[in-house]
């Protein structure tokens, strides 16, 4: 009721950012009820403490509403908000007719939900479908049986919810909601920043715990956590005025919103120990799939590059078919820097390989002077005094990439031509299925004209010719490793 009296509070600004019919009927109809004096109470206290509150539940309903607007826009067709309570979506946002929106809540939500909707009478936009289920317990069986199609691009909305879980079910969610995401899909989710769990975030909680219910769990590694479960998206602290559509959001209450799609590397590579190859397997039975991410995902793992290399452009995020617990990235590394049996088999991309070095050769791409600490200054002189960066890591033996830093997730290896001046990143992602697996950003600078012709020219054969031969050799290096260690 707290969250409705927010968004009648909105509805009834002239310059409001949407109207909730039905946050209005509540706050209205209910307005003599002891539980609704008593949250009117709380919200004239709130407002004296923390005058920004309002603004957060606007800006977190807003970011949420124009993202699911934009989903049906392209065609998505089933929404699952997972907790709906009393939040009005399904019967005020544009909603094509065909569309199933599902609402999971716990049973007695479930039917007063129903009673006010049909006692004020508001019409779902669609296909409105209330699920009651516990989602600390096995939800997905009643949300299918009440006609989701998890072969369907859906969107995913979890708002108001997560902080009343535990880390264990908030985990279970979101990888339960990753399970039944299509291609296409999209999760939207709110969380508090953990300072609201300390002194900060007192009389909040002080509040919640009067409405009879308490705060189990926050965090700030929300990107990290997303990738674990299997999507790769968006954070934003609820104050970034990127998402303030011109409302001031104070720093209380702290919390992040995120949107974020299925991370098609985690289904599309199976699990190393589910691959069966023989001990030294050929080029040909080995089946790797080249698997691009969003460059965007580059932001979101909560690597330490971007903050020494904000100028380099990502040119694009791949999936390294290698999968393992934490401490195997040391070997991930090893072997990539010795780069054993480097295009074993690999005629193209021998080709391509020696086709370059000879035109290095004949236009001076390469020679003296060209690159490192000539013509660009090396990123390790950027470097600050940090642990993460301490470690050089080893260069590479068989490419001309030279180590920068490495610790127990990254590795970052340079290079620098007249052309560009080039950055790879090997990191070292955890992931909900297995432990970890690798992923490669690469990041340039291209000097001037020349350079961005010569990426443009050189992207096709890296991305479809060296790209799937070194991937295979990152397989076949891996697998020799997992079936010696297994
Ligand atoms: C603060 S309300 C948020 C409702 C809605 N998402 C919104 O933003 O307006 C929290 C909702 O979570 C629901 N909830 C809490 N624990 C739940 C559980 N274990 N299973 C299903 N729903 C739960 C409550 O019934 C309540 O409707």
């Amino acid at each position: 009721m707290f969250v409705a009296w927010q968004r009648h509070a909105e509805s009834i600004r002239s310059d409001a950012l949407f109207r909730d019919p039905l946050a209005d009927w509540l706050t209205g109809t209910l307005a003599d009820h002891p539980d609704m004096r008593h949250c009117t109470q709380m919200v004239w206290q709130v407002l004296g403490e923390t005058p920004s509150f309002p603004a957060y539940f606007t800006i977190r309903t807003r970011y949420f509403d124009d993202r699911i607007e934009a989903a049906l826009r392209d065609g998505v067709r089933q929404i699952v908000t997972l907790a709906g309570g009393l939040d009005g979506r399904p019967f005020r946002l544009t909603c094509p007719p065909d569309a199933e929106w599902f609402e999971i809540d716990l049973p007695d939500m479930c039917r007063f939900k129903q009673s006010v909707a049909h006692l004020a009478d508001l019409r779902p936009r669609c296909h409105w479908h209330p699920v009651a289920a516990d989602l600390t317990g096995e939800w997905l069986t009643a949300l299918t049986d009440a006609g989701f199609d998890p072969t369907r691009p859906s969107v995913w909305l979890i708002e108001g919810l997560l902080m009343y879980l535990s880390d264990a079910d908030g985990d279970a969610l979101l990888a339960t909601a990753r399970r039944a995401a299509a291609p296409g899909s999209q999760l939207l989710l709110e969380h508090l920043q953990t300072t609201m769990l300390g002194e900060a975030g007192r009389s909040s909680r002080n509040r919640v715990e009067s409405q009879g219910a308490r705060w189990l769990s926050a965090r700030d590694d929300v990107p990290h956590w997303l990738a674990g479960h299997g999507w790769v998206g968006l954070v934003h602290a609820v104050d970034d005025p990127a998402i303030g559509l011109g409302r001031e959001v104070g720093p209380q209450p702290a919390g992040w919103l995120a949107a974020a799609i299925p991370d098609r590397a985690v289904s599309a590579v199976p699990p190393a120990r589910s691959v069966s190859l023989s001990p030294t397997p050929s080029p040909e039975h080995l089946e790797v799939r080249a698997v691009r991410l969003p460059n965007s995902t580059y932001f979101t793992r909560g690597w330490r590059l971007p903050e020494v290399a904000p100028d380099f452009r990502v040119e694009d995020v791949w999936v390294l078919p290698a999968r393992g617990a934490r401490h195997e990235f040391a070997e991930l590394v090893r072997q990539i820097a010795d780069g054993d049996g480097a295009f074993e088999g690999e005629r193209v991309a021998m080709f391509l390989h020696v086709v370059r070095q000879r035109l290095g050769a004949w236009f001076g791409l390469d020679r003296p002077g060209a690159g490192l600490d000539a013509r660009v200054v090396s990123l390790r002189a950027r470097l600050p005094e940090d642990a993460a960066f301490r470690d050089r890591g080893p260069d590479q033996r068989a490419a001309p990439w030279v180590s920068v830093y490495q610790n127990d997730r990254e590795w970052v290896g340079e290079y620098a031509s007249r052309t560009v001046h080039a950055l790879m990143h090997v990191g070292w992602v955890s992931d909900a299925t297995t432990d970890y697996r690798g992923e490669m950003t690469i990041l340039v600078r291209p000097n001037g004209l020349l350079g961005t012709l010569y990426m443009a020219f050189i992207r096709p054969f890296r991305r479809f010719v060296i790209n799937p031969a070194f991937f295979r050799m990152v397989a076949r290096n891996w697998q020799r490793h997992r079936t010696i260690i297994e």
